[in-house]
């Protein structure tokens, strides 16, 4: 799954200027789904199986976008002002680097401060692509950047930006590939414009209608010293989330989920996580709403440029995937 996730992961996409990743995971799944389309919104809808007897219409939802810059301002000598897409927080960002979509490069810098116990603001950082005036800077007013930085191979342990939600596409590419029969009719969403509000997925989630919906993505971890108060860890397996800041999950989808987990002897954990949600959240509430839950990667390091995972966790949550779309759902 390296060499996968080491593509996903370095594409430029932020939110709602997916055409790139969306092209990466197209040319990865094609030859496996039975039906392919885009959506309005972007969203990148792979249909696999036919609703049998005891078959559901379940959609499976990772998000493509990954959070990012947005200029706002370009100055007299081509210094880049700039607000966020999504999560992104100030004290990530000082000497980073970042890539704009013509692929731009440039580094993150900041205003002289005097007080250096405080965290910078956003107010104080700007973006320096080596321009010595507004005219030499090609960046304009609008013009996207995402966060710029290689893959890195931990061994058990894998790093990169963007890994929130790439692994959740990893996960939903490897379950479709391995995937042998099933007796549902399968949606694998890949959803747009998560990192901003779960825009993209809602839309896709109201057009499919599914009995039940799942996302795959990232949550917290509390095993990193003074972090966050969760049980969650790497390497202890995928995480089942049971609330988060944005939702509930469904219980019967909970329980349908561990109950999976333990039948295929497969390491899990039990997830509440405090703040964030995911795109199970809009899955939930679509139309007169829909029995959602959320499989967990944990991940150190969220919204970060390097964000970590544990390369077990993958591979558990794909087999934990695949069992639970082959067998008949029984929700009680
Ligand atoms: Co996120
Ligand atoms: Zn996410």
């Amino acid at each position: 799954m390296k060499p996968l996730l080491q593509k996903l992961t370095e594409t430029f996409s932020p939110s709602g200027y997916e055409n790139a990743i969306r092209a990466v995971i197209r040319a990865e799944i094609e030859p496996l789904a039975d039906e392919i389309r885009v959506d309005a919104l972007g969203n990148l809808i792979v249909r696999k199986g036919q609703a049998s007897k005891n078959g559901k219409k379940i959609m499976l939802a990772a998000h493509m976008d990954e959070i990012g810059l947005i200029a706002t301002h370009v100055d007299e000598n081509g210094f880049i002002r700039f607000t966020t897409l999504g999560g992104v927080r100030p004290h990530t960002l000082l000497g980073g680097r970042v890539r704009f979509a013509d692929s731009t490069p440039g580094v993150i810098g900041g205003e002289r401060i005097t007080d250096t116990t405080k965290a910078y603001t956003f107010e104080q950082l700007f973006i320096d692509i080596g321009a010595a005036s507004r005219k030499d800077c090609p960046v304009k007013v609008g013009n996207v950047a995402a966060f710029e930085r290689p893959f890195l191979d931990l061994g058990k342990r894998l790093v990169a930006k963007a890994m929130d939600d790439r692994i959740g596409c990893a996960v939903l590419i490897e379950t479709l590939r391995g995937l042998k029969i099933t007796p549902h009719e399968l949606y694998f969403v890949f959803s747009t414009q998560e990192e901003v509000g779960i825009r993209g997925v809602t839309g896709a989630a109201f057009g499919l209608d599914p009995d039940l919906g799942l996302a795959v993505d990232v949550t917290g971890t509390g095993d990193t010293p003074k972090g966050n108060k969760m049980e969650v860890a790497l390497g202890k397996g995928p995480a089942v989330k049971v609330k988060d800041g944005g939702m509930i999950a469904d219980p019967r989808i909970v329980d349908w989920m561990i109950r999976a987990a333990e039948k295929a002897k497969l390491p899990y954990q039990r997830e509440v996580l405090e703040g964030g949600t995911t795109d199970a959240r809009a899955m939930q509430l679509a139309r007169s709403g829909v029995p959602a839950g959320c499989l967990s990667i944990p991940c150190r390091y969220v919204h970060s440029p390097s964000e970590m995972v544990d390369e077990k966790d993958l591979q558990n949550a794909v087999k934990l995937l695949t069992a639970l779309v082959s067998a008949p759902v029984e929700l009680d």
